[in-house]
């Protein structure tokens, strides 16, 4: 394979060539980090999963080991996806996966152990006989029963799993339990269920603690504690999550929230079948997730490559309880270099200023902005869609003249502004309260002649990506962090409480030639309070 280097990221995970989807299994063992991740060693589309397995020390510099997991069995002949580590107490990991039976993509779930426990990098897995360990029962559609989570221990001694899948259009994650980890029986009631929603893939459930910032083991429960549900919607391709509690081995998600399509999202973007883990060397919660590309399969083709793991971020609960924080582990800082400040610089409306001395093609910028009155923001009209950011983001781009925004940066930017990606707020007033709504605008994001079409016929996809930011502007601020890696843009809006990723192909915009700006097109005039941008190095290693 031919592998075009344009596009490729600097600083984000990716394979050296070929297709790449779920992260699997994430874990820490004995002071190595292991990625698994859904992979076609034959090509650049999906088909011929396999387990690809990269370890680190520091979740950025990656190494790539042997395939963990491949089809050689008869219970995992058709393909072997996604599923989840598991570290027992002895300190013995296993790995839970979903494995293929028929061509009619039946599903088990089997397990898998380290050959030599006193490898390092664990490189070799073994597949044990009495595989499958679970087998759907007649009430369950074999073929949406699939990726089986982090085991968790109740205080009976028996261990818990959940499992995605649907009943009609309803869907369902199914919880097993099981004193030997071998043999599993289904609960009779499912760990939760929604209606209305379709097939749950990748379900994720842990616990958040509502006093502190340190992450939970899977297994804590108690009077301190949240729990956490997210899945990975089938039909829409995006995930979400509700807060809850947990008790007698029922997930019930807090009354005030949305439990269905309206959720709440980790990402408004390019973000999906993500996967948390326990990180005990740092007592925090790390969270992957996968970006797809945004272009056609032929594009994935040519370039011979396709999809990225994000930067893994640290998971939190915020203050308010109402959601969940993110942000860019801090191993992602000692990447950083050539530190360009930026402060007190006031932005009228219409004004722009190019932040140089970076390289903006692969960068890390965190800027605060600030503004004397909220009394321009914009009245927010009752007929539009509370929960369509995304077309209030259309409508309203980056250009569209406001109040109090749209203000933010402008990533991936050509010299002339014939491309790029902003990133921006902009404020509205609803009746006595303020909503921010936050866009990572790819519309403009590539000027070449496939703008609107892409090879295949198919219109581009080229999203308004969008969602509001639940933050107290009391202090007359917002503040933005993106990190930018020539086709993708990963953006974090006040502190993490919104975050947002693009894919973007800039036809200009490319390595030496990428700019970034910041800009207001609102008529109140906003002041870049603080501003520090630095280029992004390569990792040392990354995969090779
Ligand atoms: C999610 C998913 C999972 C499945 C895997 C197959 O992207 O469809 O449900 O296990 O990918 O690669």
């Amino acid at each position: 394979v031919n592998v075009r280097k344009e596009h490729r990221t600097g600083y984000h995970f990716q394979p050296t060539k070929h297709w790449i989807n779920d992260p699997n299994g994430p874990m820490y063992f004995n002071g190595v980090y292991h990625l698994f991740y859904q992979y076609n060693p034959k090509g650049a589309v999906w088909g011929n999963i396999v387990w690809a397995h990269s370890v680190s020390k520091d979740l950025i510099n990656w190494e790539k080991v042997e395939h963990a997991i491949y089809p050689s069995k008869p219970f995992d002949k058709y393909g072997c996806w996604s599923g989840s580590a598991t570290v027992l107490p002895g300190n013995k990991p296993v790995i839970l996966y979903t494995g293929i039976v028929d061509d009619k993509n039946s599903q088990v779930q089997n397990y898998a152990v380290p050959a030599n426990l006193s490898d390092p990098y664990l490189r070799e897995w073994i597949k044990p006989d009495n595989n499958p360990l679970i087998v759907s029962d007649p009430s369950i559609n074999a073929t949406f029963f699939r990726d089986p989570t982090t085991a968790w221990l109740g205080k009976d001694g028996h261990w818990r799993i959940t499992i995605g899948g649907r009943r009609n259009r309803r869907g369902i994650s199914y919880l097993y339990r099981s004193r030997d980890f071998v043999h599993w029986v289904k609960a009779k009631h499912a760990l939760h269920t929604s209606a209305g929603t379709g097939n749950w893939e990748c379900p994720d459930f842990f616990p958040v603690s509502v006093s502190g910032t340190n992450g939970l083991d899977t297994s804590v429960v108690g009077p301190n504690v949240k729990h956490v549900l997210k899945v990975s919607l089938d039909a829409t391709r995006f995930e979400y999550y509700t807060l809850g509690s947990y008790e007698k081995d029922r997930y019930t998600p807090d009354p005030d929230m949305i439990d269905g399509w309206n959720g709440l999202r980790y990402d408004y973007g390019n973000f999906y079948a993500s996967k948390s883990f326990f990180d005990p060397s740092k007592n925090r919660r790390i969270l992957w997730g996968w970006a797809n590309e945004s272009d056609s399969t032929d594009k994935d083709i040519k370039k011979g490559w396709a999809g990225v793991q994000l930067i893994p971020r640290t998971l939190t609960l915020d203050p308010s309880g109402k959601q969940l924080l993110q942000w860019p582990v801090e191993e992602v800082e000692n990447l950083r270099k050539n530190k360009v400040e930026l402060s007190n610089k006031i932005l009228n409306k219409g004004e722009t200023v190019e932040i140089k001395g970076i390289t903006a093609a692969q960068s890390d910028v965190d800027v605060t902005f600030s503004f004397g009155s909220l009394d321009k923001a914009e009245p927010f009209d009752p007929s539009w869609d509370r929960y369509d950011a995304q077309k209030l983001c259309g409508q309203k781009g980056s250009t569209v003249e406001g109040g109090l925004g749209p203000f933010g940066i402008l990533t991936l930017a050509s010299q002339n502004l014939e491309e790029y990606t902003p990133v921006f707020f902009r404020v509205f007033k609803d009746q006595d309260k303020y909503q921010v709504l936050m866009c990572s605008d790819a519309s403009r994001s590539s000027a070449s002649v496939d703008k609107t079409k892409m090879d295949d016929g198919k219109d581009a996809y080229r999203p308004s990506f969008a969602g509001f930011v639940n933050v107290d502007l009391n202090e007359k601020k917002l503040s933005l962090r993106s990190l930018i890696d020539n086709s993708v843009v990963e953006s974090f809006g006040a502190g993490g409480k919104t975050c947002i990723t693009s894919r973007v192909y800039p036809a200009l915009a490319l390595y030496g030639n990428a700019h970034l700006y910041a800009f207001n097109n609102g008529s109140e005039t906003v002041k870049i309070d603080s501003l520090n941008a630095w280029s992004m190095s390569k990792p040392v290693k990354m995969n090779h």
